[in-house]
């Protein structure tokens, strides 16, 4: 048997445009449109190796063995792309060269690693568009970083709940060089996790149905923003989308709220950076950390007042970047630590 082992690498993604709740008829696909900017500089690499001999999947992350709800998350991929037949367990390595806990949804990467390095190895050798749609049925935000620069991810037809639903670009990285300071204002995990916090948001939320209304135009002006590089376009409607999606959020019962104080205060810093002529918009994902998006004139201004805004502890910096992709063996070894 050929050696059925491939390492591939894929980079987290900052949603512009948020996606934040399921269809209801399942295969968890998104009731919202989302678009996403793909990073470069932060990476997952993934290796994955079939082999008959195992007993069991073996999930290793950053050199420790996995627990077993996260292993039989990566096997549900790991089923998805497996052609035919009897699937033989595998051996997953995965390796994060950014913190887990710095705010950028890794899942995203990892996934996005997972499911080419999986197709690879098992001889599959999908499209992107079938990566991502296998990508998305674990994680949705992972179907976009199948993809570099500007993606976006259709929400799921209702209807439809068998049909593949796959992220696509929108605009190449180089398309605009885009800045992004990330705000870190805390050092612990976020008290509720985005599938939870999405379900409980539609569950109990009476905002809810206005979001699901809502978004796909805060989606479309936000498409438009990023084909004409208009940047105080897209700040009005990423930040229209970003707290949509949070007071959404904060309407459920109990409140979803994962700012802190320094959240809030980065983004008043954000709009007095816009009162005064820099380029400046922030986004904010299932955690109290704030994404900056600025151009390259103003990155070192934005970047500086950022860092200097009461409560945040640290920045992050990153620019746009590629989508995932396979590494030759002697690219390998970070995935093997
Ligand atoms: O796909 P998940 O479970 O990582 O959810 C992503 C949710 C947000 O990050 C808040 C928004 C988004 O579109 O990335």
């Amino acid at each position: 048997m050929a050696s059925m082992t491939a390492t591939a690498q894929a980079h987290p993604n900052i949603a512009l445009s948020k996606y934040w709740g399921k269809v209801a008829s399942g295969g968890n696909r998104p009731a919202v449109p989302s678009l996403s900017v793909t990073l470069a500089g932060m990476a997952t690499t993934t290796t994955v190796r079939f082999d008959a001999s195992l007993a069991a999947d073996r999930l290793m992350l950053d050199g420790i063995l996995a627990a077993e709800r996260e292993t039989a998350r990566v096997a549900r991929l790991l089923d998805a792309v497996w052609p035919s037949g009897t699937r033989p367990p595998a051996e997953v390595m995965s390796h994060n060269d950014f913190p887990t806990a710095a705010g950028l949804a890794s899942s995203a990467s990892a996934f996005a690693a997972l499911a080419l390095a999986a197709s690879e190895a098992s001889g599959a050798r999908l499209d992107a568009a079938a990566l991502s749609d296998v990508a998305r049925q674990i994680s949705a935000s992972a179907a976009r970083s199948v993809f570099g620069g500007f993606v976006e991810l259709p929400a799921g037809d209702p209807a439809a709940s068998a049909q593949p639903l796959a992220a696509r670009p929108v605009a190449t990285a180089g398309h605009w060089d885009l800045r992004l300071v990330v705000a870190i204002t805390s050092e612990q995990r976020k008290p509720i996790g985005s599938t939870a916090g999405m379900n409980h948001t539609a569950s109990t939320s009476p905002l809810y149905p206005a979001w699901l209304q809502a978004a796909p135009d805060i989606h479309e002006r936000v498409r438009q923003a990023v084909l004409s590089r208009d940047f105080s376009g897209l700040a009005r409607a990423a930040e229209h989308s970003a707290l949509c999606m949070h007071g959404t959020a904060l309407a459920a019962e109990p409140a979803i709220a994962y700012w802190n104080g320094a959240t809030v205060e980065v983004m008043r810093a954000v709009r007095r950076m816009r009162q005064d002529g820099l380029d400046a918009l922030f986004t904010v994902d299932a955690g109290p950390h704030v994404k900056v998006f600025t151009t390259v004139e103003d990155r070192a201004e934005v970047a500086r007042r950022v860092a200097r805004v009461p409560g945040v502890l640290r920045t992050i910096h990153a620019r746009p970047g590629p989508g995932a992709r396979l590494l030759e063996p002697d690219e390998c070894r970070g995935a093997e630590r």
